[in-house]
């Protein structure tokens, strides 16, 4: 039988992620730089949230802070109901290893082992034997339908392909969270429109997504959008016409490659709104 706990806060969504009023601020000799500047957030579990903001406005920042790979300067953080805001370096790898996984623009896979072996990274100090890293990173794959260049190099899959692989790496460990900061980046429009296919396919099941990109089209993917501006939110918005991926590759299936550009830049919404964030 499952144990009921005592205390049960009725009506209460947890935040996954609740940041209160944090600062960061970098120091280069005599010259201070406030990255972020007050920042409050809550991110409850199962959302899908982009964080938007012109180049220099913080994005990576918050990001970095969230994502445990740095401290913030004053400001309390709990993730999941812990207080991380001041954890050692130890302790702060040990929360994201177990609990974040992370997707970059630039892929940052090992170029000289197998997609397989690059997904299993994550596991190497987990403890798992070798069979079940490889089981887990077959899953893995799996999840994101690759199973068939499981074998391959990096260098032997296409962007899209090679960006699959790290979600999957991202994916492996079972994390609370996936950040991707730029996930879409280096990819021609119809291979983002892949992975945000499998971004919402992720959170269908159940995953919580922050990610971060400049594009609106892009952002529109998401349940909700938060607006940053040196370094303070200015924005907080419910996507109200979410953008469905699949959807769109489906009725676009017939379009070439550059007609499909094309159609993507006629077809950005908010021009007011994007214009900020280059
Ligand atoms: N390690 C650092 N040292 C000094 N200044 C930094 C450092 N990282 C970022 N900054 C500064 O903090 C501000 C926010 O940077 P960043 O978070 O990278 O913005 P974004 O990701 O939105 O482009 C910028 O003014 C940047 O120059
Ligand atoms: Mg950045």
């Amino acid at each position: 039988m499952k144990m009921i706990p005592k205390i049960v806060q009725a009506g209460k969504n947890l935040a996954i992620i609740d940041i209160k009023d944090i600062s960061k601020i970098y120091r280069m000799g005599d010259i201070e730089v406030r990255a972020l500047d007050g920042v409050s957030l809550e991110i409850s579990d199962h959302e899908f949230i982009c964080v938007m903001g012109a180049s220099g406005s913080g994005k990576s920042t918050l990001m970095n802070i969230i994502g445990c790979l740095d401290r913030p300067s004053s400001g309390s953080y709990f993730l999941g109901g812990k207080d991380v805001s001041k954890l050692t370096d130890q302790e702060l790898a040990e929360v994201r290893n177990r609990q974040i996984g992370f997707v970059f623009q630039t892929f940052n896979l090992l170029p000289r082992i197998s997609a397989r072996r690059n997904v299993e990274l994550p596991l190497i100090y987990s403890g798992y034997s070798a069979k079940e890293r490889r089981k887990l990173a077959d899953e893995a794959l799996e999840r994101v339908e690759l199973s068939d260049r499981a074998d391959h190099k990096p260098n032997e899959l296409s962007g899209g392909q090679r960006q699959r692989v790290a979600i999957a790496r991202a994916l492996v460990n079972n994390p609370s969270i996936l950040f991707a900061d730029e996930p879409t980046g280096n990819l021609d429009s119809r291979t983002g429109l892949n992975i945000m296919a499998l971004f919402q396919r992720l959170h269908n099941q159940g995953s919580t997504i922050v990610m971060v990109t400049h594009e609106m089209d892009i952002a529109l993917h998401g349940k909700r959008i938060i607006h940053l501006r040196d370094g303070r939110i200015h924005g907080d918005e419910k996507v109200k016409s979410r953008a469905d991926a699949e959807l769109i590759l489906n009725s676009l299936a017939d379009l070439s490659t550059q007609d499909l550009e094309e159609a993507m830049q006629r077809h950005t919404p908010a021009k007011g709104a994007a214009d900020e964030d280059s």
